[in-house]
């Protein structure tokens, strides 16, 4: 199969891409490098099967023939990471949306498949104990930024259902929780890369908040297998489904589990939101998948914990 990977150079997309290459497929990879690099692709960038082209979804002139040359799109470029966002709200409502646009658009012609990678943000404020796919979704208000990227991303699933509705294109969409693993930089302010990378040199575990706010994180390796289980299911057509780990924990216990696997002597502090990102930042308390819907389609559930994944990311960290 020929695959198209929008931000294939970037931390899901690269290890998207390795796997498929990996499988025997084709793989083209559409990347603009800002939060994204080569450096991701460095395993199958001599590969006769893989080809990079440098550019922005948002004007690229080839992309639609980039698309109609392929067999199926992962849609994953998009602004990412809470800091990114709260700093840069017009670049991310611009890039999620119009981005996700062009690609539908392009896909139209040929009815190429199209997988469009959104974000358990869209869950926002809500307090359930599980996320499920058709929930009610409580969003906060514009003026905080931080909800343009939930926002932007419900968009697209909009968009993505509304062409699937309207002209049977065949469209996927999931909900990505917290993913991590080895190459992931937390120079965005993703979380495990940042706490990781600061109990190798012993400075101090900076965490946001109270520390008491929950997660689960999925390694890599386990959504990757997700993304291609469903990308080879018609019945994923047209649908949404949480893709997510399940082990809930503390970000508290998260930085405690780092300093015991990586055995650092870091302190661990608390920073105030306020100080982290905008005045009246607004954090979710917990955000629990529900992921009986793909583990019903596909049998798809998470291998790998998260001593492993902190392992990996150490691991992957330290080489650097
Ligand atoms: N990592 C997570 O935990 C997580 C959680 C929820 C959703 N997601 C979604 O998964 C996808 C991949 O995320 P990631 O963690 O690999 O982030 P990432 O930042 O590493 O990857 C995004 C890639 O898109 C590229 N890009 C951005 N704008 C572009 C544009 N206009 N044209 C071309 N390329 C562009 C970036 O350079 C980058 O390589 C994103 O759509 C993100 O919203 C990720």
């Amino acid at each position: 199969m020929k695959y198209l990977i929008t931000g294939g150079a970037g931390f899901i997309g690269g290890h998207l891409a390795e796997s498929l290459i990996k499988d025997g497929h084709s793989v083209t990879v559409i990347d603009n490098l800002s939060t994204g690099s080569e450096k991701n692709l460095s395993a199958v960038a001599d590969s006769p099967n893989f080809d990079f082209v440098k550019g922005d979804i948002l004007n690229l002139p080839e992309l639609e023939y980039l698309i109609s040359k392929s067999d199926m799109v992962f849609h994953l470029a998009a602004a990412v990471g809470v800091e990114l966002v709260v700093h840069n709200p017009v670049f991310t409502i611009e890039t999620n949306v119009h981005g996700t646009e062009r690609v539908l658009s392009g896909a139209k012609r040929k009815k190429t498949k199209v997988l469009i990678a959104s974000t358990s943000e869209v869950y926002g404020k809500s307090q359930k104990e599980l996320f499920s796919e058709d929930d009610d979704l409580l969003i906060g208000p514009p003026k905080h930024s931080r909800w343009s990227y939930a926002s932007s991303k419900l968009l697209d699933e909009f968009l993505g259902i509304a062409y699937y509705r309207s002209m049977n294109m065949p469209v996927i969409i999931v909900r990505l929780f917290n993913t991590v693993g080895p190459r992931q930089t937390g120079q965005y302010g993703m979380v495990l890369p940042r706490f990781v990378s600061n109990a190798l040199t012993d400075k101090n575990i900076e965490v946001y908040g109270d520390g008491a706010q929950t997660r689960c994180f999925c390694h890599v390796a386990d959504t990757v297998r997700a993304l291609k289980y469903l990308s080879a299911n018609a019945k994923a057509f047209g649908e949404v489904f949480n893709i997510g780990g399940k082990d809930e924990i503390s970000i508290n216990a998260l930085a405690e589990k780092v300093k015991d696997i990586l055995r650092s002597s870091s302190k661990i502090v608390h920073i105030p939101y306020e100080e982290a990102y905008e005045k009246g930042f607004e954090d979710m308390r917990r955000r629990v998948p529900d992921t009986g819907k793909i583990n019903a389609l596909t049998g798809w559930r998470t291998e790998l914990n998260l001593d492993k994944t902190i392992a990996d990311v150490a691991e992957s960290l330290g080489k650097q």
